[in-house]
Formats: structure tokens, C-alpha cells, sequence
């Protein structure tokens, strides 16, 4: 009690220095990096197939709103669990390509199970097994999803390349109850082709067919399929990209361009930028060890180990609070090196992009080199 009156009363001093708009833009802020080609009624509707409607409901609203606030719940409603950071793929724009060798690994079953009983406990509303690499690596991630849903988590998903989504891998993620997918297709033929190298566009496009068929054929409405891309891997080309992906995805995102961890010369950030993760969600990498945050791809802070601790202690203990202490202070920037490589503390600005007739503004964010740029010279 006394830490949330602590950081409130810091909080409202921090925001007492600010210009009243300025005071306004930033507590009603959101996550700026990410959008969809779906239109309000097909989010809303996206939303309800989503199930647990109340359940996730309240979610959403403790994940938005938590950390405006400054409230420190007695768990994190998310976990990002890393069931593989190896990778087959060498995207040219992913942190994952560059990574040092001895950080590439799969979890281990019994340490999984460990978050998952923990989570359990503590009511934990969604988990993502994916991370840094591809989950589709990790040879129990079929079991993966059965524990976690047999366990009783509401929303279990991942990220995916989509590489290793055999006819077999599609039913049996399906049949687990997997309840979305997030398929990363970065641009149409031939950017994709360059980018997700040695996957092919159109056989990506077929497994994915295959898997919404399957799906269909079943009779469920999930695993919900989500097409993502990276925002400047399909410029210029939004209305055929999307409807590729007409009865095949159930929504179309992109994602704007990011540093991800190197490339950061020109970056621009936000000094007044006040963070929402440490309130939000636990970041844990395949060993067991957890980062500061989903952008903390190198491991610049570590929170703890759950080999010595457990989630719980490491969610209430000193690096945390040191950590929400520094955004709401303004000095994380001081401290905290992977906010030196992240892009979401970094100044954003507007893009107007055309879509299907319709104009709509998108974040981009300043100095960070786009994909569609990076593999022209990379070409070279
Ligand atoms: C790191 S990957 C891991 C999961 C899986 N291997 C995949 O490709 O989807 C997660 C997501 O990060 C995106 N990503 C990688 N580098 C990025 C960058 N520089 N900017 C924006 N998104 C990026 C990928 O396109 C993918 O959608
Ligand atoms: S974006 Fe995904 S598929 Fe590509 S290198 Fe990174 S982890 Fe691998």
C-alpha cells in the first residue's frame, strides 16, 4: 500500500511539471507501434470471438489502465514464455538474426510447467510462447498448449514464421486448443521472399490455407488467425495484401518498423516517456531467466532467475521496483540500457497511408531504417 501511494504521489508530481495537453496526450496514450487493416466492427467482432468476453474485458482494462495508474497488481495478468529463441530464418530487420550463438536455445517441458503452475496460481489471464526465436522449434510445443489450456489459462497464443506448419502441426494445435496465431508474413511475393528467406510466399500461404481449413472443417472458431506484417514490407501495396488474405486470416495487422536492438544511431527518445511493462507483463527467456522487459532482447537486466526464485518474488522484488521507480521518475533513460535500443520510448510520427480508398494515419517512428530499406542494402 504504502509503494502504490509512493509511486502516486510521484507520479502526480511528475505530471504537475507537464502542460495540461500534454498531461492529457499521455494518459490516454497507447501502445503506438502496432494497428490493424480490420475495421471497427471487425475488431469488435475479432474481440468477441476472442471468448472469456468479461474475462478478457477486465484484462484489457488492468493492462491498459494499471499502469497509468501506478497499481502494481499482486501478479502479472501476462507472460511472455520463450519456448525457443533458436530461429532457421535470418530476417534481416530481427534482433534473433544477429543474436550471439550461446543465446539460442529451446525450454525445457518441466521448466515450462513450472511457469505455468505458478501462473495458474496467481490467475494469470494469457501467455505467449513465443519470443525471440520460433516456437515452432520447440518439439513439445504441441504439449505446451495442451498443459496451459488443460491448466485452465484463458488466452494461450504465439507468434510464428509459419515455416514449419505442416498439415499435422496445423490439426494438432488446433485439436490442443491453441486460441490464436499470429503468422508473420512480411510483404507479398517478392518481398516476402527476400525478407523470409528460404520461405516461399506461396507455400507459406498454402500451409496457412490448410490450417484455417482444418479449423473450419473441426468446427472451431480458433485458433483465430492473425497475418502480420511489417509495416514498410507492404507500402505501396496495402489493398492486394489484404486481400490475399480474404477467407483465409481473421484480421490483418501490421507493425511498424522497429531498431529492435541494433541500428539505433538516430533514435529519438522520449525522455518523459513512462513505460507500461513493469506494470503489465513478466518477460522469460528459454532458460528461466527473466528480462526487463519483451524489448530487453540482449538480457541488459536481469529481474531474476526462476532456477533461485520464484515468479512471484521476482515481480515484488528490488530490480522491479528500482525499474517502475525510474520511469515514473523520468530517468530511465540514465539507467536502464535496453530502453537505449527500444522503440517505444522513441518519438513517433504520423503517416497518412491509403487503404482500400480510405485514408488512415499510422505511427512511424523517427530515425529507425526501414525493412524495405535495410534489404536494398543488404542486396548490395
Ligand atoms: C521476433 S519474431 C518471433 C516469432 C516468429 N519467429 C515470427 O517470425 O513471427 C516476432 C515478430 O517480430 C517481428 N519483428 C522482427 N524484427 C522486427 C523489427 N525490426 N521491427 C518490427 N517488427 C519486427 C517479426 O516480423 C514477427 O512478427
Ligand atoms: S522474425 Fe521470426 S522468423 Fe525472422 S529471424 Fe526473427 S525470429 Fe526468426
Amino acid at each position: 500500500m504504502i509503494i502504490i501511494k509512493n509511486s502516486l504521489f510521484i507520479s502526480i508530481m511528475q505530471m504537475a511539471k507537464q502542460p495540461f495537453l500534454e498531461k492529457l496526450r499521455r494518459f490516454f496514450e497507447m501502445e503506438s507501434g502496432y494497428g490493424t487493416f480490420a475495421t471497427p466492427w471487425g475488431s469488435f467482432m475479432y474481440f468477441i470471438k476472442q471468448g472469456h468476453i468479461m474475462a478478457h474485458f477486465i484484462d484489457r482494462i488492468k493492462f491498459r489502465w494499471f499502469p497509468k495508474f501506478a497499481f502494481i497488481s499482486n501478479f502479472p495478468s501476462h507472460l511472455d514464455v520463450e519456448t525457443s529463441s533458436a530461429c532457421q530464418m535470418k530476417c534481416p530487420m530481427c534482433y534473433t538474426t544477429y543474436m550471439d550463438a550461446e543465446k539460442k536455445g529451446i525450454m525445457d517441458f518441466n521448466l515450462y510447467k513450472k511457469i505455468i503452475n505458478e501462473a495458474i496460481k496467481y490467475n494469470v489471464y494469457s501467455i505467449k510462447l513465443s519470443w525471440r526465436g520460433e516456437p515452432m522449434l520447440n518439439k513439445n510445443i504441441v504439449k505446451m498448449i495442451s498443459y496451459a489450456k488443460q491448466s485452465g489459462i484463458c488466452e494461450v497464443a504465439m507468434l510464428s514464421n509459419a515455416e514449419r506448419l505442416t498439415p499435422e502441426l496445423a490439426k494438432a494445435i488446433t485439436d490442443a486448443g491453441l486460441d490464436w496465431i499470429s503468422l508473420s508474413v512480411d510483404g507479398n511475393a517478392n518481398t516476402y521472399n527476400i525478407i523470409r528467406a528460404p520461405a516461399i510466399f506461396e507455400e507459406t500461404l498454402e500451409k496457412i490455407r490448410v490450417l484455417r481449413e482444418y479449423r473450419d472443417k473441426v468446427g472451431k472458431k480458433k485458433p483465430l488467425i492473425r497475418i502480420q506484417s511489417i509495416l514498410s514490407a507492404i507500402q505501396n501495396s496495402f489493398d492486394e495484401f489484404i486481400s490475399i488474405w480474404d477467407g483465409i486470416a481473421d484480421r490483418v495487422n501490421f507493425i511498424s518498423d522497429q531498431a529492435r536492438d541494433f541500428d539505433v544511431k538516430g533514435m529519438y527518445h522520449d525522455q518523459n516517456y513512462v513505460c507500461p511493462t513493469p506494470w503489465q507483463r513478466m518477460s522469460i527467456n528459454h532458460n528461466g531467466v527473466v528480462h526487463q522487459c519483451i524489448s530487453d532482447y540482449n538480457g541488459y537486466m536481469i529481474m531474476g532467475d526462476m532456477k533461485k526464485q520464484s515468479l512471484y518474488e521476482i515481480w515484488h522484488g528490488e530490480k522491479f521496483r528500482k525499474l517502475r521507480e525510474r520511469f515514473r521518475k523520468h530517468t530511465y533513460l540514465e539507467h536502464c540500457e535496453a530502453c537505449l535500443y527500444c522503440t517505444d520510448n522513441v518519438t513517433n510520427e504520423k503517416e497518412e497511408i491509403c487503404v482500400n480508398g480510405k485514408k488512415m494515419k499510422v505511427n512511424v517512428y523517427k530515425g529507425i531504417t526501414k525493412v524495405k530499406d535495410k534489404i536494398g542494402y543488404l542486396q548490395k
